[in-house]
């Protein structure tokens, strides 16, 4: 039977809920105390997971709570990941002549769906221990595809990775193609560890969502990947910094931030969807790059810019607590480091992969298929009245 279908007149009153404050899990992985502005990631507070742990610690500490068994030490994983980053860099040729990307988000995107969700025997990474050769591909292309794709922006051709460095240390130098300070590589497994994991925001629900269905881990990866790209979740540091250079100087600060808040504008960097105070993460990051640059002018200028920017929002919002969360300073760090902002996305994915295959591993140990109910607001056949 064809006929036209009817095109209803009035647009249907649909809303959108966010699923604020819906558990949609049980997880020993990591919980997010928006009240008290407390982060706990496999047992350990935050702050102290950093002190603790270098990234790959932190990856262990992660697939030992989700309960992956054998669980693989610290050095199992740093030996697995040069592996992984190794037969990584066998497809950067084929990446960087596809050309399909136009931002380095996209190129990793593109790399990532690269990966086999069941790695055959006869792949590069046939070395690292079948249980994890998934997630640790994933970790190992990661950082492998940012570094090639940033270079190839900037003309330069790849830097072959050392599988028997650290995971964070052999990132800056296939990055710059040259070895990293000390300081620089301790920043970076602070920012790593300390993003790794952190509730079920959108990246981590949507890995869940994909491996309820044993889609595989990289299938899950990529698909995290595509909701972490938006700016209302990681991608925010690089408008962050957009916003700190258009401000420039300190007069035009306030002149600035009244001008967008009044526009409506959202200011990057700054609220939450848990915390309604401040992401502690944020202090991790302002501790980190005051070391890494002995506070120069640029973090100076980024601290009193987030000063009156909580002054604003505060008076503009004020039903709303609003205040600083991970990427306000996760740019200034990044940027520090000499990370293009075109590539701050990317290099949190690198190390949010730690925990979204923690999520798939968890979910596929113990979930079922993720599958909520929606209530049906639409137009009813003709003579039925709504439900
Ligand atoms: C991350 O969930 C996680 O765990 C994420 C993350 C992680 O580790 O995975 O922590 C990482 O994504 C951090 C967030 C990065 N995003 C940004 O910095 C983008 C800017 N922030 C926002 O757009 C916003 O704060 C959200 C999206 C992060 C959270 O917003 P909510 O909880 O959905 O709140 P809302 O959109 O309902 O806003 C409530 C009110 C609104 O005002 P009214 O329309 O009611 O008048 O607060 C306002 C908003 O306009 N508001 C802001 C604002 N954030 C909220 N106004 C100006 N600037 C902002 N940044």
């Amino acid at each position: 039977m064809s006929g036209n279908v009817t095109l209803k007149s009035e647009m249907p009153a649909v809303t959108a809920s966010g699923l604020d404050n819906v558990v949609a899990a049980e997880t020993a992985l990591s919980h997010v105390d928006g009240e008290a502005g407390r982060l706990i990631v496999a047992g350990y507070d935050v702050e102290e997971l950093v002190k603790a742990h270098d990234f790959e610690g932190a990856v262990a500490a992660l697939w030992a709570a989700a309960g992956l068994e054998p669980a693989p030490s610290a050095a199992e994983i740093r030996n697995a990941l040069g592996r992984a980053r190794e037969a990584a860099f066998g497809y950067i040729p084929a990446l960087l002549s596809s050309k399909r990307h136009e931002t380095v988000t996209e190129g990793l995107r593109t790399g990532l769906s690269m990966l086999a969700d069941e790695p055959g025997e006869d792949a590069a990474d046939r070395d690292i221990p079948a249980h994890i050769r998934a997630p640790v591909s994933a970790l190992g292309a990661a950082a492998v595809i940012t570094a090639a794709l940033v270079r190839a922006e900037a003309g330069k051709s790849p830097v072959a990775p050392d599988r028997h460095a650290g995971h964070a240390e052999d990132f800056i130098r296939i990055l710059r193609d040259e070895a990293p300070a000390a300081a620089e590589v301790e920043a970076l497994n602070a920012y790593m560890v300390t993003v790794a994991d952190h509730g079920m925001n959108a990246s981590t629900f949507t890995a869940r969502v994909i491996a309820s269905t044993k889609a595989g881990t990289i299938s899950a990866v990529v698909g995290a990947l595509c909701a972490l790209k938006g700016p209302l979740h990681g991608g925010a540091p690089g408008p962050v910094l957009d916003m700190l250079d258009e401000i420039g100087t300190r007069e035009n600060i306030e002149p600035w931030l009244e001008r967008k808040i009044a526009g409506g504008a959202r200011l990057m960097g700054f609220g939450h969807r848990v915390y309604r105070v401040r992401d502690p993460r944020a202090d991790v990051f302002n501790k980190a790059v005051t070391i890494l640059t002995n506070g120069n002018e640029r973090v100076r200028f980024a601290r009193e810019v987030e000063l009156a920017a909580l002054k604003a929002l505060r008076a503009a919002k004020p039903g709303h607590r609003i205040d600083t969360n991970m990427e306000y300073y996760t740019a200034v760090l990044l940027e520090a480091l000499g990370i293009p902002r075109d590539a701050v996305t990317s290099v949190f994915a690198m190390a949010r992969i730690a925990g979204w295959t923690a999520h798939v591993m968890e979910q596929e140990r113990v979930g079922r298929l993720i599958r909520p109910q929606s209530r049906y607001v639409g137009h009813w056949p003709e003579g039925e009245a709504a439900a």
